[in-house]
């Protein structure tokens, strides 16, 4: 049984995963395509690496394959208040600028976490809304968030997470919105929980902004470590498809 993958073998698989999951890998990161390519044989029950990469190249890549491939060639590093910055834009611009605007319509804020990985973004902004907008019972708010790894959307559905969630975050988050539940492991606050919403949705496959999968008349898309995995020509059609 052949555990070696070949060159050719490679550059065949990483061009079908850009593809059709939009993951570059370029050659220098080719092994980490290969170590995480044969785990995901294993999973597909495939003792022989070269089947299942003739196999899996082979047709068009079900959901199901694709969440299975995700599950081992995403990079999902996330926490909770990542890049600080982007939360202080939120609440003195953005969230007043919004409110501004939406006073005589609706009052309704759609926000849509693209690659939300484990649920740490869309939480925050959970957090975040909570504390900046001012009138919230007022208003009607929906956070979607999407990602193309099932994996991480059960983490996030769980909303339990471990301490390294934390690492980089202010300690006033994990005591004000969450509860030890055991040594160690923190659940999200129920409130909070239910303003997130979590789908399967692959940026490089699926049509947006749609009715469909909910990704229509959003206010704020956050797309954040997500498109440097991309190629430059992928990441003009994502980014394209948000406006
Ligand atoms: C590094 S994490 C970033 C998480 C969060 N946005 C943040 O900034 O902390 C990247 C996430 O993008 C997701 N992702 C990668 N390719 C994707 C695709 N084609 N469609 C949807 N999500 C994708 C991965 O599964 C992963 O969870």
């Amino acid at each position: 049984m052949s555990s070696i993958i070949t060159y050719n073998d490679l550059h065949k698989l990483s061009l079908f995963v850009e593809h059709n999951m939009a993951l570059h890998f370029p050659e220098k990161r080719w092994n980490d395509l290969e170590r995480n390519i044969k785990k995901a044989a294993n999973e597909f029950g495939y003792s022989d690496i070269t089947d299942f990469i003739d196999n899996i190249t082979a047709s068009p890549l079900s959901q199901v394959d694709a969440e299975i491939l995700a599950s081992h060639l995403t990079i999902n590093e996330t926490f909770f208040w990542r890049e600080p910055k982007t939360f202080e834009a939120l609440e003195r611009v953005i969230i007043p600028e919004l409110l501004k605007r939406k006073k005589y319509s609706k009052k309704s804020i759609r926000i849509w976490s693209a690659g939300c990985s484990g649920g740490e973004e869309p939480y925050s902004i959970a957090i975040a809304l909570k504390r900046f907008v001012p009138d919230i019972k007022n208003w009607d708010i929906e956070i979607l968030a999407t990602d193309i790894s099932p994996l991480m959307l059960k983490k996030a559905e769980s909303g339990v997470y471990g301490k390294w969630s934390f690492r980089g975050t202010p300690s006033w988050l994990k005591q004000s919105y969450f509860s030890e539940v055991s040594p160690n492991k923190f659940k999200i606050n129920t409130d909070i929980k239910k303003m997130v919403s979590f789908d399967f949705l692959n940026l490089a496959d699926n049509k947006y902004p749609s009715l469909i999968n909910n990704t229509n008349a959003i206010d704020i898309i956050y797309c954040r470590n997500v498109l440097m995995y991309f190629n430059q020509e992928r990441f003009k059609k994502v980014v394209k498809g948000f406006y």
